[in-house]
């Protein structure tokens, strides 16, 4: 079968009932994607001449994910059942003779077993090839009733099941191989004779058999693959597989994982050998991480780039920065989008930058707000700096240069500069650039007065002696009694 006979069919249309949700249901997320991306994407390297997306429900926000990924789309509206909504997309399967149908909440399934689906059909000539599996517990699946060894008679919805077939525990995936001439008049033979007035997919398979026409299962060999998401529950359980298979995927490259079930990895993160990864980790979006990086607990990295050897201490929070090779920041660090650390920087805890540089070898460990900065090379910013770079209606930038010292508790009010070489003296508030290798000082100057303290106690203790001689006299006071 060549892929220009092949398209993609994906039912993406329906609501998702039992999910109890504003959201479509193929729109939710599970291992960083939603539900229909990944579908899509399984899809992408069987080269289809079409790959079409049946939508219905929340069809805007579906056609937004899908058609950047190449796909074209129909509206099945209103929706009548899995059958009906391939009968919508057939006016945009062009001449394709076989279609592979997906639903659009299945979505760990793997392209590989998708190539062996196709195979099985061609090779067995078939008009439909469905992907069953076997499991423990078929509850809420359509059952593969078979005829013989190899040969399918119908699909059963679980409404509909007779007793026997109860036991059956193989079950449909909804995924499926078609010989387009052969299904379409089957489809026009099935009735929506259910209780929710439907017409399936599933129905046809019955039709086909019954025409004599030649019906197979193919067997997935990991049943996890077929999951489909109706329920909250099956939502988390894919979730847990799809994170289980990046983290897979990353220690078999070389990084090493710490209490992996912990860890959190979206699809695209990248990370380089012998990089470390502690419990309780998130990396996010399109995060990549070189080698002989460590990622302390706790910390959580979005759309962030890491040269090697960097290390990230516990509980960090950092969103589109990028952290050059030897830096090292936290722990508890917050940075916002857009600093660049270059290498061999360091930023302690409690430290949050925005829009950022942070030079070569540059320093700034303790309580400090870094924002629109420009910091050259080997600087040392002390604890407490805070750039004031907002008056309530423009940010401004602060530039400070090489191997520049700035002292403890300094609040430089932006737009300002600090030249290369230069002091700022600790406690000053900065409102005028300072020029190079000069200081920058701006406080109220100190004045000692010598003896003032002593004296000082001198007087407080007089004033406290007569108050203490009144707190004795009181229990003679209450002795009148006595007295009378
Ligand atoms: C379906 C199968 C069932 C199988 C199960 C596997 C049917 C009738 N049943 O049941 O045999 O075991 O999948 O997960 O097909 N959709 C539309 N338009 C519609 C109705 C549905 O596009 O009018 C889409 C949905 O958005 C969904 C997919 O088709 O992505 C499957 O529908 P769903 O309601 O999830 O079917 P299941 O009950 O899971
Ligand atoms: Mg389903």
């Amino acid at each position: 079968m060549s892929n220009n006979d092949l398209a993609i069919v994906v039912l993406a249309a329906g609501k998702g009932t039992r999910l109890k949700s504003s959201l479509a249901k193929v729109l939710h997320r599970a291992g960083g994607r939603t539900l229909v991306e990944h579908i899509v994407r399984a899809c992408e390297s069987l080269k289809p001449r079409e790959t079409v997306v049946v939508v219905g429900h929340q069809a805007e926000q579906v056609v937004a994910v899908v058609e950047p990924l190449g796909a074209v789309t129909v509206t099945q509206q209103p929706q009548h059942g899995t059958g009906h909504a391939m009968q919508v997309a057939k006016r945009a399967l062009g001449r394709a003779k076989f279609a592979v149908v997906l639903p659009g909440d299945a979505p760990l399934v793997r392209t590989d077993t998708l190539k062996a689906l196709i195979a099985t059909h061609h090779n067995g000539n078939a008009a439909a090839t469905i992907l069953s599996a076997v499991l423990a517990d078929p509850s809420g699946y359509g059952r593969v009733v078979r005829k013989s060894e190899t040969a399918i008679s119908a699909i059963v919805e679980e409404s509909q099941l007779i007793d026997e077939q109860r036991e059956i525990n193989e079950i449909n995936s909804a995924i499926y191989c078609f010989t387009l001439e052969k299904l379409w008049p089957a489809l026009a033979q099935v009735k929506p004779n259910n209780k929710h007035r439907e017409l399936y997919l599933t129905d046809a398979i019955a039709v086909l058999n019954s025409k004599g026409e030649t019906v197979l299962a193919q067997v997935a060999e990991d049943a996890r693959e077929v999951l489909g998401c109706n329920t909250r529950g099956d939502l988390a359980e894919v979730d847990r597989l799809f994170r289980e298979r990046k983290r897979n995927s990353l220690m078999d490259d070389g990084v090493t994982i710490q209490l992996p079930e912990t860890v959190l990895i979206d699809p695209e993160v990248t990370a380089g050998e012998d990089t470390v990864i502690e419990a309780a980790v998130q990396l996010l979006g399109k995060t990549k991480i070189g080698a002989r990086c460590t990622i302390r607990t706790g910390s959580v990295l979005t759309d962030t780039v890491l040269g090697d050897d960097v290390t990230v201490e516990p509980h960090c929070v950092v969103a589109q920065s990028r952290l050059d090779d030897g830096v090292i920041i936290g722990p508890f660090a917050r940075l916002r989008p857009d600093n660049h650390l270059k290498a061999g920087a360091r930023i302690g805890n409690f430290v949050e930058l925005k829009k950022s540089t942070i030079g070569e070898g540059t320093k700034a460990m303790h309580l400090s707000y870094l924002g629109d900065a420009k910091i050259g090379t080997k600087s040392n910013i002390g604890a407490g700096t805070i750039t004031c770079n907002y008056d309530g209606f423009h940010k401004y930038p602060t530039s400070i240069g090489n191997k520049v010292f700035i002292g403890s508790d300094t609040a430089l009010v932006a737009p300002v500069r600090v030249g290369d070489g230069a002091y700022v003296a600790a406690g000053s508030t900065i409102t005028e650039n300072v020029p190079s290798d000069g200081l920058g000082i701006a406080r109220g100057r100190q004045v000692n007065k010598p003896g003032w303290a002593a004296k000082k106690r001198r007087e407080l203790a007089a004033a406290e002696k007569p108050k203490k001689r009144s707190s004795k006299r009181k229990p003679r006071r209450t002795s009148k009694k006595r007295k009378r």
